[in-house]
């Protein structure tokens, strides 16, 4: 079963949202701007995907939104009957077509936001999907007791990224896997962009740790440091980024389609240019060692 993603309003206000955020400061509130997005802010009303598409050989969102999953469950190599553990899984698009496409026999989606729980138990609902409400950074699994770790556009909300990518390694069988995609800071010249006062409210906004503001090599520094091996980190910013502008583009020139945003995210996608001018978009693969 699938949804449309235009009718449900957002479940707290812009005054709501930034009210709380100011009030709950030092802890990570994530929640609160995906309860703000609620599903009207989708980019599609074809689905619920968040995820910014691979648009290679494609314009049509929701195809590049399928291909995004699709290349992360590959990367992880998921196999029939694998126990996997999708986290920050939002409204759950992405574990009904890993549940379709890969067979794992459970696939544990976790998030933080209920609003997105909730929508996911009713459309995307499978035998093999158990949605959880909980942590990436404190994920309720026995150790080794999962084959895959994935995780999809959510990584850099995690408060750590280090902290889930531990738990990770906590849970997975020897030999396991994790996958992730990811978006971080570009490195130029062995420096990490951070966008100075600008990035940091930026970061305020959508809630990303300030511990999590690092570029490629330490992300591969964290990993081995963790005990992974085979770490691998491709950018693969040229098949997501131009796409996914030019969808927007179009998409904000469609009077219908710019009218169901909220206003701030309407204004804030018409005069940000390019908001990922800053960022690398990257493909993480990495494993837990056989054995030791
Ligand atoms: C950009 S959205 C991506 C959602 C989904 N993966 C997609 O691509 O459609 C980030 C997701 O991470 C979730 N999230 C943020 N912090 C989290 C945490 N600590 N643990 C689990 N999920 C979290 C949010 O609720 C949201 O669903």
């Amino acid at each position: 079963m699938n949804q449309t993603a235009s009718t449900t309003s957002s479940p707290i206000s812009a005054l709501g949202l930034l009210a709380r955020l100011l009030f709950t400061r030092g802890r990570n509130r994530a929640d609160l701007c995906y309860e703000f997005m609620g599903t009207r802010n989708c980019p599609s009303t074809d689905c619920t995907y968040l995820n910014l598409g691979y648009w290679r050989g494609t314009t049509d969102y929701r195809v590049a939104a399928e291909a995004m999953v699709d290349l992360m469950g590959t990367a992880a190599g998921i196999e029939e009957g694998d126990v996997v553990i999708d986290a920050g899984c939002g409204f759950g698009d992405q574990d009904l077509r890993l549940a379709t496409t890969k067979h794992p026999s459970r696939l544990y989606a976790i998030n933080v936001t209920d609003s997105q729980l909730a929508h996911a138990r009713i459309h995307n609902a499978h035998p093999s999907i158990e949605y959880v409400n909980g942590s990436a950074t404190d994920l309720p699994f026995e150790a080794g007791s999962v084959d895959r770790v994935v995780s999809l556009e959510a990584a850099f909300h995690f408060d750590t990224r280090e902290d889930f990518l531990r738990e990770s390694f906590r849970v997975l069988r020897p030999g396991g896997r994790i996958s992730i995609i990811d978006l971080v800071p570009l490195e130029k010249n062995g420096r990490v962009v951070t966008g100075g006062l600008r990035g940091t409210l930026e970061r305020w906004a959508s809630q990303i740790p300030t511990a999590n503001v690092y570029g490629v090599t330490r992300y591969k520094e964290i990993l081995g440091n963790i005990g992974f091996e085979d770490r691998d980190i491709q950018s693969i910013l040229d098949d997501v980024v131009p796409g996914y502008l030019a969808f927007m583009h179009t998409l904000l020139a469609d009077p219908v389609q710019a009218a169901r945003l909220h206003p701030m995210i309407r204004q804030a996608m018409r005069h940000s240019g390019n908001p990922f001018a800053m960022s690398d978009y990257i493909l993480v693969t990495a494993r837990k060692p056989a054995s030791g």
